[in-house]
């Protein structure tokens, strides 16, 4: 799903939200709610192309544990409601890497102890941090490797990377909410929106 450089998003006064980030935003980008339905196509999508395969799912935190919980709950649902049995773990790591809305050059990854075969990832901007991810699990040898990431961002910079299933393709804006976050703020936000100069100067560290 491709959300064009010229939208211009919904009005934040179309929807509720957090009273403390009144005057941080600019618009809603994604509402809350297609982002749950979208997923769960994403879900099904995947359950697919598993097959009988049993999973680890390793979700990136922290900005990927909305997405990697509703996904969860989605193949669960799924897969109850059909006769095939996935059976699934779920692991965690943590990365970080920006530094308010700039990437930056030295990459933390802490956690996670199993070989994974499916990660469920917030956002690919630049690719740097799924690049640094996969050559990490790639030494594990799993049978399989699939990344599904709610957002992929249409940056200029070469080393994009695609990751196998994905939301919505969205402008090369700095987003926050559903778990993404600008220094820490906004994760609290259930829609995924833009933030404001407003907001950026507010929550600058
Ligand atoms: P990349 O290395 O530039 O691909 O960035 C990936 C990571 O940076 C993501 O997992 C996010 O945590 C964070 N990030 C990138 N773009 C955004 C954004 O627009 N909002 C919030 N976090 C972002
Ligand atoms: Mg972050």
């Amino acid at each position: 799903m491709q959300i064009s450089d010229n939208w211009p998003g919904y009005s934040l006064d179309l929807f509720t939200y957090p009273q403390h980030y009144y005057g941080d935003l600019e618009y809603v980008l994604i509402p809350h709610g297609i982002i749950v339905d979208r997923t769960e196509r994403l879900a099904k999508d995947i359950m697919q192309d598993i097959g009988d395969n049993d999973i680890v799912v390793l979700c990136v935190l922290k900005g990927g544990y909305k997405f990697c919980a509703d996904l969860v709950e989605h193949i669960k649902n799924l897969s109850r409601n059909s006769e095939r049995f996935i059976s699934m773990k779920v692991d965690f790591v943590r990365l970080k890497s920006y530094h308010n809305d700039q990437s930056m050059q030295d990459m933390q990854i802490m956690g996670g102890d199993d070989l994974s075969k499916l990660t469920g990832k917030d956002i690919v901007g630049t690719g740097r941090t799924m690049n640094v991810l996969l050559n990490n699990i790639e030494k594990y040898k799993p049978k399989m490797i699939k990344v599904a990431s709610l957002l992929v961002k249409r940056t200029s910079r070469p080393d994009g990377y695609r990751p196998d299933y994905y939301g919505f393709e969205i402008p090369d804006l700095f987003v926050v909410g559903y778990a993404l976050d600008y220094n820490e703020h906004f994760r609290d936000l259930n829609h995924i929106c833009v933030i404001n100069d407003h907001g950026k100067a507010k929550y600058r560290v």
